[in-house]
This record gives C-alpha cells, sequence and structure tokens, in this order.
C-alpha cells in the first residue's frame, strides 16, 4: 500500500533490562541465560590491563567536545536549538562535576514532582497530581476483526489479530494532531502465566505453542487524544487501516553484506534472504524517515538440537548461549513441535537467522520487515539512530548480556530530508564498531569496592573499534559476512571492553551526549572490575555518559564517565554524580533509557534487587541538580518497566508493563498479580498525564 501519510514524528522525543530477577522472568526471558557459562570465555581483555597512555591524550580529546550542533534521532531529526548554546568549554564532565552541556543559557531540567516511595504494591503507582490509565493490554482487538480476548479460550488465530504478550519498546508516530500510531514490541510469552496448567513445552498442545509464536512480535495500534490532555486511548471501532501484528512467523527479508550468504542459507529458503518472523524483541529506535528499529534479543532460547549440528558450527553456538551438549535445554518452549525449522540439528542456519536489528514501517501494513544485517547479529538490547555531522546515521545497540559489547554502526550514505526512497536504504550499507574503554586512574585505585579513584571520577577515553565496513572485514581470519553474523566471536578478537549487560543507549537531545545503561552484571570479579565497570559483583547497574569526540555522532573516539553507580544510596559503593545521597530515590537494574525535552534521563528498571518493585525514574544529567534521582513511578509486582516514550509535547508518558505477576509459583489460578483488571494479570502499556496539564516531571 501507498504510504499518503505524514511521515513525522509526534511532537516528541520518543524514544524507548536484572539484579533479583525471578526465576520463572529467568526462565521465559532468557532462557535462564544467567545459570549457565559465561558466554563469552575470550582472553580479551579487562581494560585494566590495557591500561595506556590515556592521561596524554585527555586533553587533545576533551578540548574538542561539546562543539557542534546535535541532530537528534526521532523521525524529525530534529535540530535542538538548545544544543548550540550546550557548547562550554568551561564543562567539567564526563568525569564529575556539572556534566555535559553544563553552561549558560542551556535549560536544565526543571523536575519538581515529589517521589514516589519505594513499595510492592500490586498497582501503578504515580506521584501526586498524576493520573494513569491503561491503553493497550494483552489480548485487546488490534486487527478489526480480531475476536475479544478470552483467557480460558484462547487460540492461535486470534492470538496472531490481537495485542501480544510481555510488551517491551514504544513508540509513536503522529497521525494529525490528536491521533498517532503506537509501535510496541512483545519480547517473549510466559506460558506458565498464559494457560492453566503449563508445565513445559514438552506436554504443551501443539495449540499453545503455536498461540506462543503469535503472540511474539509487535503491534501497531491507533490511538487518539483524550480531549486535549496528555491522556491517550485505543482507537477501538472503524478501519483502522494501519493496525498490524507482526509475529513469528511474519514474513521478512535480509538486506546488507550478509544476505545471501551462505550463513544465512536454510532449506527452506536456499536464497539466504528471506526468513519468516522475530523473536524476543525488546528495545528498539525510531529512524529519522520515520520507520520502528525492533530489536531481537535472547533469541538463543527458542532452538533445540544443538546437540545434533556439525562440530564446526558448535563454538560460535555456544558463544551465542546455546547449549551443544543438550537436545533440550531446560524449560524449552519446544517451538520445534510444531515447526522444524527449530531445531538445529535438522536446520543449523536456522538460528543465523534472528539476532538482528529489523526495521517495520508503521505507515505501510503491508511492507515486508527488513532485517539489517550491517547491524550485526547479538542479543540486540536496543537501536538508537542519530545523525553524525556530516549527515551519515549512527544506530547505537547494546548486546545484553553479561561480558557483553557495546557496538556502534555509521551508514556510508548520508540522511536527505524528504528522501524516503535513499534514507530507507542507509542501513544496507556502513561500518560496524565495537566500544573499547580506557580508564584514566590507576588500576590499582579500582578496587571493585566502588570507591572513586583519587582523581574524583570513574572515566577515561575510549574508541570505536571497526570490525566491519560493507564488504570489507578488518577483523583476521573472518570473512565479511562471518563478522556480522557471528559479531561476538569478532568483537572478542579486537580488545573490545566487556560490559555489566549493555541495555538501553540513548542520546541526549541537548547535549549531544550519549547515555547507556548497564543493568548489573553479579559475576564481575574485584579482579575484573574496571574503571568503565568499577564495582565487583554489581547487583544494581550503572550508567555510563560517553562525549563523541567534537559531540560528533560520527567520531572514533570519545570520552566517558560514569555518573551513576546504582543502588541504595546508604550503600557506599553507591555514586549519584556526587549530588547528596540524602534526597536520591534508590534505584537498581536500570534498563531502558529516555529524554524528556529538557535534557533530564528517565531510566527504567528490571529486576530491582532492592525488594521493591521496578520502576520509572528521572534525574538531571546537567546542572546543579545532576545525580538527583527520583523516582516518578512504579509498576505492579513481578513487572519491570519498559518503554519509556516521553512525547515531544512533555505531556505523556508511555510506560510498557511488563511481565506483571511474574513471581515463581504464581499461575493462572493463583496468580501473583491482578493488574489491571483484577482479573489474569495481562501485560500492558500505559499513560500517564498531569491532571492539570504540567509537563510531565516539572
Ligand atoms: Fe530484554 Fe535486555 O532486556
Ligand atoms: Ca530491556
Ligand atoms: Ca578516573
Amino acid at each position: 500500500m501507498a504510504n499518503p501519510s505524514p511521515r513525522r514524528s509526534l511532537p516528541l522525543l520518543s524514544v524507548p533490562r536484572t539484579g533479583v530477577r525471578d526465576p520463572m522472568t529467568c526462565r521465559f526471558r532468557c532462557g535462564n541465560n544467567c545459570a549457565h557459562e559465561i558466554a563469552n570465555t575470550s582472553d580479551n581483555p579487562y581494560f585494566g590491563d590495557i591500561l595506556t597512555a590515556a592521561l596524554s591524550r585527555r586533553g587533545a580529546l576533551r578540548a574538542g567536545v561539546l562543539g557542534g550542533m546535535v541532530v537528534s534521532f526521532g523521525a524529525t531529526a530534529l535540530a535542538t536549538p538548545a544544543a548550540a548554546q550546550a557548547a562550554d568549554p568551561g564543562h567539567k564532565g564526563p568525569g564529575g562535576g556539572h556534566g555535559p552541556g553544563h553552561g549558560k543559557g542551556h535549560a536544565h531540567g526543571r523536575l519538581g514532582f515529589t517521589p514516589v516511595g519505594p513499595n510492592t504494591k500490586d498497582a501503578l503507582v504515580v506521584p501526586e497530581g498524576y493520573e494513569s490509565a491503561v491503553v493497550v493490554r494483552w489480548g485487546d482487538p488490534v486487527l478489526p476483526d480480531a475476536p475479544a480476548f478470552d483467557f480460558d479460550n484462547q487460540t492461535a488465530e486470534a492470538q496472531a489479530k490481537q495485542f501480544g504478550y510481555n510488551c517491551d519498546f514504544v513508540s509513536l508516530f503522529p497521525l494529525g494532531r490528536d491521533r498517532a500510531l503506537l509501535w510496541v514490541n512483545h519480547e517473549y510469552t510466559d506460558e506458565n502465566l498464559m494457560f492453566r496448567g503449563y508445565t513445559d513445552g514438552e506436554s504443551a498442545t501443539e495449540e499453545q505453542i503455536k498461540i506462543a509464536l503469535a503472540a511474539h512480535g509487535g503491534s501497531i495500534v491507533e490511538l487518539r487524544r483524550v480531549g486535549r490532555s496528555g491522556r491517550w486511548e485505543l482507537v477501538t471501532t472503524g478501519r483502522r487501516r494501519y493496525n498490524r501484528r507482526i509475529t513469528a512467523e511474519t514474513e521478512m527479508r535480509f538486506t546488507g553484506p550478509a544476505a545471501g550468504s551462505d550463513l544465512l542459507k536454510t532449506a527452506a529458503d536456499p536464497t539466504g534472504r528471506r526468513v519468516r518472523g522475530m523473536l524476543n524483541n525488546c528495545a528498539g529506535g525510531v529512524t529519522p524517515w520515520g520507520t520502528v528499529l525492533t530489536c531481537e534479543e535472547n533469541f538463543n532460547q527458542y532452538f533445540v538440537g544443538g546437540n545434533g549440528v556439525p562440530e564446526a558450527n558448535k563454538p560460535a553456538l555456544n558463544r551465542y548461549g546455546v547449549s551443544t551438549t543438550q537436545a533440550v535445554p531446560s524449560g524449552n518452549r519446544r517451538f520445534d513441535r510444531v515447526d522444524e525449522r527449530f531445531d538445529l540439528s535438522k536446520h543449523p542456519n536456522e538460528i543465523n537467522r534472528f539476532g538482528w536489528v529489523v526495521e517495520i514501517d508503521p505507515f505501510d501494513p503491508d511492507s515486508v520487515p527488513v532485517k539489517h544485517t550491517a547491524l550485526g547479529r547479538f542479543a540486540h538490547e536496543g537501536a538508537t539512530t542519530t545523525l553524525a555531522k556530516d549527515g551519515r546515521v549512527v544506530v547505537y545497540s547494546g548486546d545484553d548480556g553479561r561480558f557483553e559489547y557495546i557496538y556502534k554502526f555509521v551508514s556510508k550514505g548520508r540522511f536527505r530530508r524528504g528522501d524516503d526512497r535513499h534514507n530507507r536504504r542507509l542501513l544496507e550499507e556502513g561500518t560496524l564498531y565495537v566500544a573499547r574503554f580506557t580508564g584514566d586512574s590507576p588500576k590499582g585505585e579500582i578496587d571493585g569496592s566502588g570507591r572513586l579513584p583519587r582523581d574524583g571520577a570513574f572515566d577515561g577515553h575510549g574508541e570505536w573499534i571497526p570490525l566491519v565496513s560493507g564488504d570489507r572485514s578488518f577483523v583476521p581470519g573472518m570473512s565479511a559476512a562471518e563478522v556480522l553474523v557471528f559479531t561476538r566471536l569478532a568483537a572478542d578478537k579486537v580488545g573490545a571492553t566487556k560490559m555489566d549487560r549493555p541495555e538501553d543507549i540513548e542520546r541526549n537531545p541537548v547535549t549531544g551526549a550519549v547515555y547507556a545503561a548497564l543493568t548489573n552484571n553479579s559475576n564481575r570479579t574485584p579482579a575484573q572490575a574496571d574503571e568503565a565497570n568499577p564495582r565487583a559483583y554489581n547487583k544494581h547497574g550503572h550508567v555510563l555518559e560517553i562525549v563523541e569526540q567534537g559531540n560528533d555522532a560520527g567520531a572514533t573516539r570519545f570520552r566517558w564517565s560514569v555518573p551513576l553507580v546504582c543502588g541504595d544510596p546508604a550503600d557506599p559503593s553507591t555514586y549519584f554524580a556526587g549530588y547528596d545521597k540524602s534526597k536520591v530515590s534508590p534505584i537498581s537494574c536500570p534498563d531502558n533509557l529516555a529524554f524528556d525535552g529538557d535534557g533530564n534521563l528517565w531510566i527504567a528498571t528490571d529486576g530491582n534487587a532492592l525488594g521493591s518493585n521496578d520502576g520509572l525514574f528521572a534525574m538531571p544529567v546537567s546542572g546543579p541538580e545532576r545525580g538527583r534521582v527520583r523516582q516518578f513511578l512504579t509498576v505492579p509486582r513481578g513487572a519491570e518497566t519498559c518503554g519509556p516514550l516521553i512525547t515531544e509535547d512533555g505531556l505523556s508518558v508511555f510506560v510498557a508493563v511488563q511481565h506483571p505477576g511474574e513471581i515463581s509459583g504464581a499461575t493462572p489460578d493463583s496468580p501473583a498479580s491482578r493488574w489491571p483488571d483484577g482479573d489474569q494479570p495481562r501485560p500492558s502499556v500505559a499513560v500517564v498525564w498531569h491532571r492539570r496539564g504540567k509537563k510531565i516531571g516539572s
């Protein structure tokens, strides 16, 4: 279908998870990744071991930062005027001080809400003065001919037309002023909560397995604003021409240098150019040309038969967290019982066709989603798009695993405003980089306790190491296609820095600095602590701030610092950018990030290891309030907070409440949560607004 719609984003700053995660979440979301051996057994050094002449370069790099105009991601590729003012040669960050962009005339966020306290309520709790409503929940009709949700009589056919399970990334695209399209990822299914009497994939009915396949993927639904408020609701009548379900069965195609390679060919697709479905789509991003990027994360858990693959395939499978000793890993959903492509002993390449960034056009329900091989294959948490100063498209992406890496793709071609045909091919060719972080303090001062080194900051410089550019590999012994399909193995060889589970990465629309959430890594020992991952047994995670050289997202060098080391502020291993810890909210396991229009960082958590519910927090990253973390909302029992998305008008925040009630022992007959409707828990997207129309958080 042609696309006559206005292809620009809502006036929004779109954008978009463990610690003590419940064992049920571990089983269903990640296939018990954390119970397995660390997938990264490379002897790639921790950076404390490769400390180099950091200090000598520091001055030169610092002089160049924050020089220019930021072009924000978001479908309007909005140039933010404030960014031009953000340049402040006197700024102290990264590395403490007041952070990047602390300068005269710079709009620091004015956050004025009363924080929500830690709690374990089975409710979405918002601050005084705010209201919330569910926008769309698991099972709500998406396609106009979808049947009403019936928990005890669910079918795969119905599910394929209804809102899927476990919503994660959300983005919003305008349809005029008071209408919009909402894109939502459906990361995974929790069969224990979806079906009465479910025990495992072995005894599941085939219909249950097919329902699960249909509950993965994503949804596009039309919303309308309620009056002039910040409240949005689902459009439930009329044609809803854009509404669409994407599932684990939707036809997709590959682009980029690995498309058509032998590594992607299977019996069903001898061309290596077409694939059915997407799996475990966690976070994502939006492009400046108005499409969604949705990211396949823990795809490894859906396959069986890893013990039956050719010996030559085993090292790569192990590196991607697939057992090569068991026929059926415990907790497996057994998708292979309805579709043998999930059996690696029969179709060893099928798994290579998952783990990609997928681009989808929300304005064209007939469009074929595209998996972009140029962006590499790993457990992509998200994909945040921005522009380099010269107009090339830059995509940041974390690989969510313990000791995994942070990546960046830079397109070969440049963004051309209004030229969709051209822009839509920009992610097909470019350079894929992996990050190396080097600290500027002596190794002896980074002891894993979280104690700051003598220079007062966990900070240093870094570089983006090229892995592959178009058809050219920079990794000895690997072809371009091999680098893209086995990106983890390639990154192991070039000295990338092993991080504490890199999750969401976002760019501040005001200052241009880039922020990465590092959820946690309780496996890091004191000897493995380094300045960018400075706390051993890191249960609560931290946030990294990256300022690219020249504030240019296309740069290959950067400076970085750690403004936030999470936890209970009474815990001496925590750090809130130097802010008075008696005035901050406890925070644990940062996962998804977003910015408001004033450049405040919003942090959603997954796996709160402090014993209370997960939530959404706001933290200024500039000015005197830098580091002042305040909790804005909490989600119901067992849930994690996803999204989040703050609309550009600042009036609404959307959060995806993922896996409410996912607590071991819970079943449909004994639910741990009854949110949102007092019945079975249903993963849902909710919107929060201020009763008197104030901007979120103000
Ligand atoms: Fe799906 Fe990394 O959270
Ligand atoms: Ca996440
Ligand atoms: Ca330092």
